[in-house]
């Protein structure tokens, strides 16, 4: 089973306009129809510009947004409607399960998480209201523990790191919260031993994080994403702001952490080279999409989209008797996500477009098992039905 599964994840922003009456003039579409799977133990790449959505995944998937459309599992439970709002959460459940033909008239072939609903369903006797009030018995308590086993580790650890506490204070907390330490005592050996595990000192526990520095601070922010046993962690461009030297200690410590948690990692970088090193499997994103996915070697091996061959060709080479690959290389803007191009949104950079990339966004096309992408030059590949509904 998946640890981790989203499918077809839309996250759109309204934006706003007007003083005292607020309209809704038109939405950003930071993520736009997204799917992809984690297993236990291993790594997801997420890759793209800025601005194409990938935080944006990130914070969806702990739930710090709330999502527009899709469905989001965790272990094979369908986890969409744990934090949305009562109606909605129910509006889900009717679409989605109870009122949907699909789900009720049919009684094989479902897939298991909609067995498990409706399990639910058949013991309330075939009601759905009665069902759904016992899907939200408890809620909370499956809120809190998906709180607890999926974390995430930002960019900047300065500005995830409250600066009026201590190590200490930051780190008990999570763990008084969660029940794990049974009193602040105890906790605060957790955090002693959590401190040393992640690369720092025992008595760091006392100190402020101004007090250190950006590594240690991000190992900071480490401990606290582990020390909840997590089984799914974002790390949201975690060694971005670190010096190269100390960004290969903390990888180095991801990896190691990684085999001790057996956790999955959904790893966002635009570092091409690391997500090589230590992703199996690669999301290629470009504006709020994913144009190109599947095992590392064969995309980095074998890119297909000319965005991925763009993004291959810009990244530094750390071989001198290599050349670069300058044909593949692009230029112009990222386009903004309000107001995106027809058809392929990449055709405005991309020196291989034909006719029918100003009219038609490509579906996403299996080239080989391993291996899809989204791109009308590879049409003759066999478009791929499992993932898109
Ligand atoms: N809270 C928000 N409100 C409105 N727009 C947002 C918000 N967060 C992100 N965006 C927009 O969504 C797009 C994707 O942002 P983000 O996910 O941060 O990209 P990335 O992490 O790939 O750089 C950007 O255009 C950004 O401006
Ligand atoms: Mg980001």
């Amino acid at each position: 089973m998946k640890l981790l599964e989203v499918r077809n994840l839309k996250k759109y922003f309204p934006i706003k306009q007007g003083f005292l009456i607020e309209r809704v003039v038109g939405f950003v579409k930071a993520v736009d129809d997204v799917s992809f799977s984690v297993d236990r133990g291993k790594t997801i790449g997420i890759v793209g510009e800025s601005g194409c959505g990938k935080t944006t995944i990130g914070k969806a998937i702990i739930r710090l947004h709330e999502i527009t459309d899709g469905e989001i599992l965790i272990d094979g439970e369908d986890t969409t409607f744990y934090f949305m709002r009562r109606k909605r959460a129910a509006e889900y459940l009717k679409s989605r399960y109870f009122e949907n033909e699909a789900f009720t008239g049919r009684a094989n072939g479902l897939e298991p998480f909609e067995k498990k609903i409706n399990d639910v369903y058949l013991n309330a006797g075939k009601s759905s209201s009665r069902a759904m009030s016992a899907l939200f018995e408890n809620l909370d308590e499956k809120r809190r523990y998906l709180r607890r086993k999926a974390q995430i580790v930002f960019q900047d650890p300065m500005s995830s790191l409250n600066p009026r506490m201590t190590v200490g204070q930051m780190l008990t907390e999570p763990l008084l919260f969660h029940k794990i330490a049974k009193d602040l005592d105890e906790a605060i050996e957790m955090v002693r031993e959590l401190l040393v595990q992640v690369g720092l000192k025992a008595y760091h526990v006392d100190r402020y994080p101004h007090q250190f520095s950006g590594g240690q601070r991000q190992r900071i922010a480490v401990a606290r994403a582990i020390s909840v046993n997590p089984d799914l962690i974002v790390l949201d461009e975690p060694t971005s702001a670190l010096d190269v030297s100390v960004q290969a200690q903390i990888v180095t410590l991801f990896d190691k952490l990684q085999q001790q948690l057996n956790a999955g990692y959904v790893f966002i970088s635009h570092n091409l080279a690391l997500v090589r090193f230590i992703c199996q499997t690669v999301s290629v994103m470009y504006l709020g999409r994913i144009v190109e996915q599947g095992e590392s070697e064969a995309i980095f091996s074998n890119p297909l989209h000319p965005y991925t061959k763009a993004l291959l060709a810009a990244a530094p080479i750390p071989d001198p008797n290599k050349k670069r690959n300058r044909k593949d290389l692009i230029g112009g803007q990222v386009p903004s996500p309000i107001n995106r191009p027809t058809g392929c949104f990449f055709h405005p950079r991309c020196k291989y477009r034909m006719d029918i990339c100003t009219r038609e966004y490509p579906p996403m096309f299996k080239v080989d098992e391993k291996h899809l992408v989204a791109c009308h030059l590879y049409s003759t590949s066999q478009e791929q039905g499992g993932e898109k509904k």
